[in-house]
């Protein structure tokens, strides 16, 4: 399993904890360099740039463009106790020692539990047209399993209902990350039984919140769980296991083919889809190596999870790595791909950074990146992976459904938040969606990661992602320079 341990020594927990111990700060990281594949493509957007002025309106989307931003439950609800909500691997993960930065948990976040309707009014004041929240399965089945909590139910149907009032579309994904604790307790996703619950957990929520939401995303970012939660460990449930990690991998495909199929069943007319954070992979040089391993890697970040959806197969140079014998390749039952491909109305993209990948399978740094170590400033890599999908997978419909960065935004004494960073690596990964579009990419619309500062997972509170500002002592919401910026672009529809 040689690629697999590359893997685990590229992604982006391993890369930022490389960087932490070596002292780096914010925005550290390899200087951009020139040459290779993709050099001379890139705009290049320095987070520290100035913003040259407002959208011109140069560059109109199409009339209907669903703008908007997301969040998920975990990073941003807090109510950690109430209305009967069970516990969640990141509730056990977050408060292990040693686990987050400064320990920080999510028991309070941005108390978005209870704030909630100013959040509507905020989303509202910005224009927002769409909004991408998660469901926390722990509210709705506390233990993961039986009768839905009402109380959990009544939450989100005050949310959607808040959304529909201001003219803001709802999008829900079902899972981000908050397993119960009683599901891991049994196994968690390396128990193909895990799967099942979580389709019974999607019908409870189709019936109890469908007639309101238009569009569902299944799972949120099944390749972060298999990395993160079981390669490095550097996510909950914590543990670094490359053969459960692919195990894992399967069993998430196999939820979200499920829950796509109990949505059908309920009768609803509503969208669905997986949330995939997609990577574009270049080799990091002309080399037939670096070819052959880009290749390679691109199986593990993308194929695995757009080809088993998309086509009903896994790609066979990734099982044939991960070789006949691995927990996953022994956990494919018959039919378990036709359940994956069952056929999907939207295709949800999240994307960050792209890899650039060395002929003996390791990658190297060739942009500046954000204050997130692991992420490479590249607008073209948007447009090359949403191009990459029409021209590979066909027409689908897409949305963006992530894309951002952080930064170390502060308040100023005058009571402003100038992230002009932010605004310059919007536009451009803006402009290059457009450019996709312009070229017959089928994209509907696109997520800011995130609308508010939150729990950045093992990152804790210390990076700011969020279009406005959150004052965590005082909660107090200031949207920032972006937040202003970003309602000119919804109100113009363009650039
Ligand atoms: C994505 C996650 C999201 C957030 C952003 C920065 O991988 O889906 O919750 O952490 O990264």
């Amino acid at each position: 399993m040689s690629m697999l341990t590359r893997q685990q020594l590229n992604s982006r927990a391993a890369l930022s904890a490389t960087a932490r111990a070596a002292g780096a700060g914010p925005h550290a990281g390899a200087p951009a360099t020139t040459g290779g594949p993709a050099a001379g493509r890139g705009t290049g957007s320095d987070p520290d740039a100035q913003p040259t002025g407002g959208p011109r309106g140069d560059l109109r989307f199409p009339t209907g463009f669903g703008w908007g931003a997301a969040t998920s439950a975990y990073q941003i609800e807090g109510g950690a106790k109430e209305d009967g909500r069970g516990e969640s691997v990141w509730d056990t993960f977050s408060r292990a020692p040693g686990r987050t930065r400064n320990g920080d948990t999510g028991d309070v976040a941005a108390d978005h539990y209870h704030r909630y309707a100013d959040d509507l009014d905020l989303m509202r004041d910005l224009g927002l047209r769409s909004y991408r929240f998660s469901i926390s399965w722990p509210r709705i089945q506390a233990d993961g399993t039986g009768a839905p909590n009402q109380r959990g139910l009544d939450f989100y149907r005050r949310l959607v209902d808040g959304l529909h009032e201001r003219g803001i579309s709802p999008m829900a994904t079902l899972f981000h990350w908050d397993l119960p604790q009683a599901l891991q307790d049994a196994g968690g996703w390396e128990n193909r039984d895990t799967a099942y619950r979580f389709a019974e957990y999607a019908d409870a929520v189709f019936r109890g919140l469908g007639d309101q939401v238009p569009a569902w995303l299944t799972i949120n970012e099944p390749k972060t769980v298999v990395q993160n939660g079981y390669l490095i460990g550097h996510h909950a449930p914590g543990f670094q296991n490359p053969q459960a990690a692919y195990l894992v991998a399967h069993h998430l495909q196999l939820a979200h083919g499920l829950a796509v199929r109990a949505l059908r069943a309920t009768g609803s007319t509503g969208r669905i889809g997986p949330a995939l954070n997609l990577h574009p992979c270049y080799p990091a040089d002309d080399s037939a190596e670096a070819g052959r391993a880009a290749h390679l890697y691109d199986g593990y970040e993308n194929r695995l999870y757009l080809d088993s959806i998309l086509k009903g197969s896994y790609p066979a140079d990734v099982l044939d790595d991960l070789g006949a014998d691995s927990w996953m390749a022994r956990g494919i039952a018959d039919g378990d791909l036709e359940t994956i491909s069952s056929p999907i109305d939207l295709l949800a993209v999240q994307y960050y950074t792209p890899y650039y990948v060395t002929g003996d399978g390791g990658t190297v740094t060739r942009w500046p990146t954000s204050q997130a170590d692991w992420q490479q400033i590249y607008p073209d890599g948007m447009y090359d992976i949403l191009t990459r999908i029409t021209r590979d997978y066909g027409p689908v419909p897409l949305t963006v459904t992530e894309n951002g960065l952080p930064q170390a935004d502060t308040l100023s004494a005058d009571g402003t938040v100038d992230d002009n960073g932010r605004i310059s690596f919007l536009r451009d990964h803006m402009a290059a969606a457009h450019r996709a579009i312009s070229e017959g990419v089928p994209l509907e619309s696109y997520h800011v990661w995130s609308l508010l500062d939150n729990f950045e997972w093992a990152e804790g509170y210390d990076q700011r992602w969020g279009l406005i500002y959150v004052d965590y002592p005082t909660q107090r919401r200031v949207p920032k320079r972006s937040a202003h910026w970003y309602r000119e672009v919804i109100r113009a529809n363009g650039l």
